[in-house]
């Protein structure tokens, strides 16, 4: 039995994200939260004749209390997405507050769940949720992840568009770091099966992978960035986690993790030096199992990009970090 819990879920991530969810045989109780508009999302998702039962909450009447307790798995896509122009940190101001009351929620009434943050900015917004956690004395590093599929998405769809791969997801491409811009690192020299990008694409393909997010914010040209393609990664990794926590075996996906108390963390934090980061996890019972550290393996083009990720890093984390610990 697996209660899923999306906060957030009648957004533009939130829905198709739920849809998805509902559809998944992994799920057997799904609650949908949000400020506006959840009942009628779950009302209209409870007609699919699949076996999650779903059910939608609003603030009023202890509603985020009643959609947390008993969660397995809290994913949190709530909160404002970006407009030309904008960088994700300039998201911080209304999207911290928010992931910091819903985490809230998930320390009181969730907090053995896993816990899978999408809200922007994801580099800042984990060490948030983490802090928030910790005051509650209820942090599991195991269990708290910061999404960065769609980046891992994305390069495998922009590199198999370079190389004349048709199939993308038969692609393994690892990408570390963060999720913004030039903290995301595609590890491209590490793709199995291997592949040959010529020399003069290698640039334009590590910056398309890089600031993917923001095509996507140009072209929405106004209302809204990624969502179906998020829905889409976001579903991939909570299924990753599920599968792990039903006892699968194998199952790897990059996340954005505290670099402690999770086997592997201590070597990989030794070679970052910040507490958050972006490596390979595979997923059991307890949710991050290991983390891989592949980073000694990079070439010496990507060694750069992670010096520049890892230079970017250190500012987003203690920003989070102090939203926490000393409040504005
Ligand atoms: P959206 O505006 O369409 O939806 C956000 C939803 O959050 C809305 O329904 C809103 O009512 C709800 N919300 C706001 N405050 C809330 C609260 N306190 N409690 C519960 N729900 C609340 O935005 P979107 O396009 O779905 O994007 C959501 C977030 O995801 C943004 O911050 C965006 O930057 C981020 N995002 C992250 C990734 C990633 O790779 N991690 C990718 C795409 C978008
Ligand atoms: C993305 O990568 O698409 C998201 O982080 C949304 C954004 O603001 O670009």
């Amino acid at each position: 039995m697996v209660k899923a819990v999306v906060a957030g879920a009648a957004g533009g991530i939130g829905q198709p994200l739920s849809l998805l969810l509902k559809l998944s045989p992994y799920v057997t109780e799904l609650a949908l939260y949000d400020v506006v508009n959840s009942p009628g999302v779950a009302a209209d998702l409870s007609h699919i004749s699949t076996k999650a039962k779903v059910t939608g909450y609003l603030p009023k009447d202890d509603g985020l209390k009643n959609a947390l307790t008993g969660a397995n798995i809290v994913v949190i896509p709530a909160g404002i997405p970006r407009k030309p122009g904008m960088t994700r940190d300039d998201l911080f101001k209304i999207n911290a507050g928010i992931v910091r009351d819903l985490v809230t929620g998930v320390a009181q009434y969730a907090p053995d769940a896993f816990v899978l943050i999408i809200s922007n900015p994801v580099n800042s917004t984990v060490p948030i949720a983490a802090e928030v956690l910790k005051k509650h004395n209820v942090f599991n590093p195991k269990k708290l992840f910061g999404v960065t599929t769609l980046d891992v998405v994305r390069a495998q769809t922009f590199t198999a568009a370079v190389v004349g791969e048709s199939d993308p997801t038969k692609l393994n491409i690892p990408v570390v770091g963060g999720h913004s811009g030039d903290t995301i690192v595609p590890l491209l020299s590490l793709t199995k099966p291997k592949v040959e990008i010529p020399a003069d694409k290698l640039d334009d393909l590590v910056k398309r992978i890089q600031f993917g997010g923001d095509e996507v914010v140009q072209a929405k040209d106004g209302l809204g960035s990624a969502t179906l393609s998020m829905a889409q990664a976001g579903f991939r990794f909570a299924e990753a986690v599920l599968k792990g926590a039903a006892g699968e075996k194998g199952i790897i996906e990059p996340a954005y993790i505290y670099l402690d108390g999770i086997d592997g963390t201590s070597d990989i934090k030794r070679e970052v030096g910040v507490a958050f980061f972006s490596v390979p996890v595979e997923f059991g019972p307890e949710g991050a199992a290991k983390a891989y550290n592949i980073l000694p393996e990079a070439n010496d083009y990507e060694k750069k990009l992670l010096k520049v990720s890892i230079d970017g890093l250190y500012g987003n984390i203690a920003k989070g970090e102090e939203f926490i610990v000393n409040p504005p």
